[in-house]
């Protein structure tokens, strides 16, 4: 119930405007969202390189609804792959987008392919690569498409698939070839019942089942969870998979459990941090609460001590 109400009011514009301006807001956001500018993105890369870690950035921004906004999107990934190549963060970060944000949903698609090119272009400039992240079922097919296309010019494209979704242990199995990376996540959009599963226990079993199907494929599983139970399970099914622990990856958001990205990294397992960054925070901070009800409870104490 919760979590519905959370992710409903992510795409309520009254309920945006009460809390992007509440002067209180802004600490509790830095939790999860290190800052706005380009240099801010880079600073935080510095630093969990710095302990080892992996990044990809997210410069947020989704449902863009005109063209020349989706092109400000792209010159800010565009800046922000150079200023990763001219800081030698090259081989650590990598950047995540997503398609909405460059046009997906403006129904010009050799607009959005284009856009997504030149970030791809960029990316290859400095010697990195783009995943492209999944946002909810409707866009799915499309967002797949964009993939196919890309790859052919840029293999180093990955994708991102949700478990919460009955189709995904299909496209995991269509993208565990050779040269593919795939993020596996639960899924975080409100999803009806017709294409997800909606019981967590449900997703869960989903989520092993397709770990199973990457982990016996031959591509770059990147396993993006925070669950210590789904971390546990990759563990062991990679030990029995024979695996080296260079041919797959864990991956966790920017602020969440930060001592646990430590300990894998620090027990050699390769740790990428989703490092979003940018204005427009909202939809991406109120799905991270509709995680989780602690998140909930920090925010609401936070807001009480500062009034
Ligand atoms: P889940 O929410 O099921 O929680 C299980 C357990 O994990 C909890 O009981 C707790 O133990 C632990 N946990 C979870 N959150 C915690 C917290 N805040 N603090 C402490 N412990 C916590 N989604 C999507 O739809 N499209 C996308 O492209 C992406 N991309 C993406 C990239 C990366 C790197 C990550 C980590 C996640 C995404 N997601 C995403 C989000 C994803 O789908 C999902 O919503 C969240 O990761 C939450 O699911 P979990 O698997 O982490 O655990």
């Amino acid at each position: 119930m919760l979590r519905e109400l959370l992710l409903s009011m992510s795409r309520n514009d009254e309920v945006r405007n009460i809390i992007t301006t509440a002067p209180f807001t802004r600490d509790v956001v830095k939790r999860y969202v290190p800052g706005e500018s380009t240099d801010a993105a880079v600073v935080a890369t510095q630093e969990l390189a710095s302990e080892n870690l992996f990044v990809t950035i997210d410069r947020l921004g989704e449902d863009v609804f005109d063209k020349a906004q989706a092109s400000e999107t792209v010159v800010a990934y565009e800046q922000l792959l150079k200023a990763l190549g001219d800081s030698g963060l090259g081989h650590r970060a990598e950047v995540s987008v997503k398609l909405s944000a460059v046009g997906q949903s403006l129904g010009d698609h050799s607009f959005v392919l284009e856009n997504a090119r030149r970030i791809c272009q960029a990316a290859a400039n400095i010697g990195t690569t783009v995943t492209l992240d999944m946002e909810d079922h409707t866009t799915t097919d499309m967002t797949l498409g964009t993939l196919t296309e890309l790859r052919k010019d840029f293999p180093f494209v990955g994708a991102v698939l949700q478990a919460y979704l009955f189709r995904t242990e299909e496209d995991c199995r269509a993208l565990a070839y050779e040269g593919s990376r795939v993020r596996l996540c639960k899924g975080a959009y409100k999803e009806p019942e017709s294409v997800a599963y909606q019981a967590k226990i449900d997703v869960d079993l989903s989520y092993v089942r397709c770990m199973r199907i990457l982990l016996e494929g031959k591509g770059y599983p990147m396993f993006a969870t925070h669950d210590p139970r789904m971390i546990e399970i990759a563990k062991s099914l990679v030990e029995t998979s024979g695996r080296a622990k260079d041919t797959f990856e864990f991956q966790m958001l920017y602020g969440i459990r930060p001592e646990e990205q430590q300990m894998l990294a620090a027990s050699g397992y390769r740790t990428r941090v989703y490092v979003p960054y940018g204005e427009d925070w909202y939809g991406y901070f109120m799905r991270r609460l509709a995680e989780r009800p602690a998140n909930l409870m920090f925010f609401g104490r936070s807001l009480l001590s500062k009034n």
